[in-house]
């Protein structure tokens, strides 16, 4: 029997953890490592127990269960993560653990066992919302990132440090990475394409690369009323012009460049007073790594300039520096494949997003299978998928995990 999706179970799982962490209004504030992201985290490995699955957490966190299939070896890995950024919505991420879930299920009530194992995982801190970078988890589970240095993040916001935070919430594990034979994530596109051009299923071809810098001008207050222009020392007119010449690099390129100033703050931020110190953080992607290069280049130059010229002294690091990367193009071709016997409309397109697909691309066979969002909105509480399209989805995922794993009742 061909297994197949349970809209109404699948959907009773979206809403479970989407009321874990729920913010009034809609959407979740799970960050990375915080109480709600713990919650999540002990429902989905009871969900995973629940389903027989046998259940794994290495040293940064990351959750996966295994079903066994009819010889052992590297799994079938679905996954993608849990947490989210402080205005989430409940799909991002959610909807690719989720699906591992239902993928599970389905297989489980249509008594396959698969050949090889099949993996649902969770990996932690996607977001990098509260500590930076991103793909904090598969980075390391996949060896781009070291993890005692990741262990040693401190919050942004200084509320922690990961390996602290990993004690507290009681998962900071000790099972061994795995590499597995293929790795799969659904995920909502959180763009506006697929909606636009009334496409039912994006083939994901690859993702764009992310340079994250943090910037922190000092320079010295003063009264905002006697101080002429030319003899202060103006942190808040340096960051200003900084995040000026973000927008600029991506007026100047164009598309696909983008950038965005995501934290500003200046203090100490009285009406009055030249704020004496700034900290903007930039975020640059581009689907051409040279080009990304060269623009984190051009800003970090244009910024020693600015500080030099307004007497401050500018700081800066990288907290994100991630290639573009290329998935593997016989499996996305899959993924084409899969969604058009299901008789849904397919385009293959990149990501804008960062998703834990990425870090496992030069390791393993990878691909990512998009859904349509609602007005392209994420990062948003009011992100939404249509419950059609992501039991859509999950479908196309099921039927390349039974293909992938080799499934026969
Ligand atoms: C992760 O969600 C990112 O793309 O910033
Ligand atoms: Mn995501
Ligand atoms: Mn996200």
């Amino acid at each position: 029997m061909t297994p197949e999706v349970s809209p109404a179970r699948l959907m009773g799982r979206v809403e479970a953890l989407g009321r874990i962490g729920a913010l009034d209004g809609g959407g979740v504030c799970r960050l990375a490592l915080t109480d709600a992201d713990k919650a999540g985290r002990d429902w989905l490995v009871s969900e995973m127990r629940d389903l027989g699955m046998s259940v794994f957490v290495d040293a940064i966190g990351n959750i996966w269960g295994i079903r066994p299939g009819q010889r052992a070896g590297a799994p079938v890995m679905v996954g993608s993560h849990i947490d989210s950024v402080a205005t989430g919505g409940i799909y991002d991420g959610a909807l690719g653990v989720l699906g591992g879930l239902e993928v599970v299920t389905a297989l489980n009530v249509a008594g396959i066992e698969t050949e090889t194992p099949v993996a649902v995982a969770a990996f932690t801190n996607e977001e990098g919302a509260r500590f930076a970078p991103d793909m904090m988890g598969s980075g390391v589970h996949q060896g781009a990132l070291v993890l005692e240095e990741m262990l040693t993040v401190q919050a942004t916001d200084g509320s922690g440090v990961v390996g602290e935070e990993l004690d507290r919430i009681g998962y900071r594990g000790n099972d061994a990475p795995i590499t597995p034979a293929a790795y799969l994530e659904l995920h909502i596109e959180q763009g506006p394409v697929l909606e636009a051009e009334g496409v039912r299923i994006g083939a994901v071809t690859g993702v764009q690369g992310i340079h994250w810098t943090e910037f922190v001008v000092e320079g010295q207050t003063n009264h905002a009323g006697t101080t002429p222009m030319a003899l202060r020392r103006d942190a808040g007119q340096v960051a200003m012009r900084i995040g000026l010449e973000a927008d600029q690099i991506a007026a100047d390129a164009g598309p696909p460049q983008v950038a965005t100033v995501g934290v500003f703050e200046i203090s100490p931020g009285l009406v009055n007073v030249v704020p004496e110190r700034a900290r903007l953080t930039v975020d640059l992607r581009n689907t051409d790594g040279a080009a990304l290069v060269a623009a984190t280049e051009r800003l970090i130059g244009r910024a020693e300039a600015f500080a030099a010229e307004a007497g401050c002294v500018l700081t800066h690091r990288p907290l994100a520096r991630f290639a573009p990367v290329e998935f593997d193009a016989r499996l996305v071709d899959r993924v084409e494949a899969a969604a058009r016997t299901r008789q849904l409309s397919v385009k293959r397109m990149p990501s804008g997003a960062g998703h834990d697909a990425q870090m496992f691309a030069p390791n393993c066979p990878t691909a990512m299978i998009f859904v349509p969002s609602q007005n392209g909105l994420s990062h948003n509480i009011k992100e939404h998928s249509e419950e059609a399209d992501i039991v859509a989805g999950t479908q196309v995922l099921l039927d390349l995990v039974c293909d992938l794993a080799g499934a026969s009742s």
